[in-house]
């Protein structure tokens, strides 16, 4: 995992009063808010015995743990003892920990690093900002992210995986551009049916797949419709898969909905189909045996090899 990043880990609408509890990005996670509504994200154990504070409550601004009611503030530091004789200092280090955590987007944000958070989150100037005209849906995938990054650049398996979708649209890849923004990977692909089958551009068709580092993707299904996809690591064997697909026409949210629960109903099964046999854990460079088409997934192994490095100088974890 990259560190010093922004990583999207859950939907603002999931967290309400009740704290929530997720795992991301290797930790297991207590989310709630305090008495002005701002997110908290805190280690989801209790220094005391270690009980899973996600099964306790939020009280007068503070996370109360569910075995022996200690509270903890939003900093995460303990400010009540109930067991305690009232006069007794709650001893020194009695403290959890709280991660740095923003609201944007209709996402809860997480830093994930030692430096101190900079920058804004990662985001489309293409895409909106807000809800409207939205659906989403954020569902754990058994896969290492970057194997699933990897998939994002690959549409030359639409023909094959998804050849009920798309029935007329060639296997050859005849064009094949990337641009190198920094962040952002921009690739341009174009299928067609094998030269002896062609007749004219029936079996032809493009597809553009923007990817911003380390985990976002972005997908033009049509002049009207388009997907914002966040794949956020959790442990070596699974991520957690953000979807949120924009439809910008009357209705957008009804056509978005439709469009979404297809995508998760039929497309993504077949998908996974493919995915639960490929290896598992994080995808090392030199693993697969990529071809020219690949240069989109051959630039964000190297960014990310170039991240990991210039963090600790070691190797995908
Ligand atoms: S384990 Fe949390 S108060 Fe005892
Ligand atoms: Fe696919």
């Amino acid at each position: 995992m990259i560190p010093n990043r922004w990583y999207a880990v859950l939907e603002s609408s999931k967290l309400r009063a009740k704290p929530v509890a997720i795992e991301r990005l290797e930790q297991k996670l207590v989310l709630w808010r305090d008495a002005k509504g701002k997110v908290v994200i805190q280690t989801d154990r209790c220094i005391h015995k270690g009980a899973q504070l996600s099964l306790g409550k939020v009280l007068d601004g503070c996370l109360e743990c569910p075995y022996h009611g200690l509270r903890f503030d939003p900093k995460g530091d303990c400010v009540l003892v109930p067991f305690k004789d009232r006069d007794s200092k709650i001893p020194e280090g009695w403290h959890i920990e709280s991660h740095n955590c923003r609201e944007e987007k209709g996402l809860i944000w997480m830093w994930y690093g030692e430096e101190k958070p900079e920058g804004d989150v990662p985001w489309f100037d293409n895409f909106p900002s807000t809800l409207q005209k939205t659906w989403q849906a954020g569902t754990i995938w058994p896969y290492h992210y970057s194997r699933l990054m990897d998939s994002n650049f690959d549409v030359y398996h639409l023909p094959f995986v998804h050849h009920s979708f798309f029935p007329k649209v060639g296997p050859v890849v005849t064009d094949y551009q990337v641009e190198d923004h920094g962040d952002l990977i921009k690739t341009i692909t174009t299928l067609d049916e094998y030269e002896s089958q062609r007749k004219g551009d029936k079996g032809k068709k493009t597809f553009v797949v923007d990817v911003m580092m380390p985990n976002l993707l972005y997908l033009e299904m049509s002049a009207k419709l388009s997907l914002l996809a966040i794949v956020t690591p959790i442990d070596d064997q699974r991520s957690w898969v953000f979807a949120r697909y924009h439809a910008a026409v009357p209705f957008g949210g009804l056509a978005a909905w439709v469009v979404g629960r297809f995508e998760y109903s039929i497309f993504q099964k077949q998908d996974k189909r493919i995915l639960d046999t490929l290896p598992k854990g994080p995808l090392q460079p030199g693993e697969y045996h990529y071809g020219s088409v690949d240069k989109g997934s051959i630039l964000w192994l190297k960014k990310r090899d170039a991240a990991l490095k210039e963090y600790n100088g070691e190797s995908e974890t």
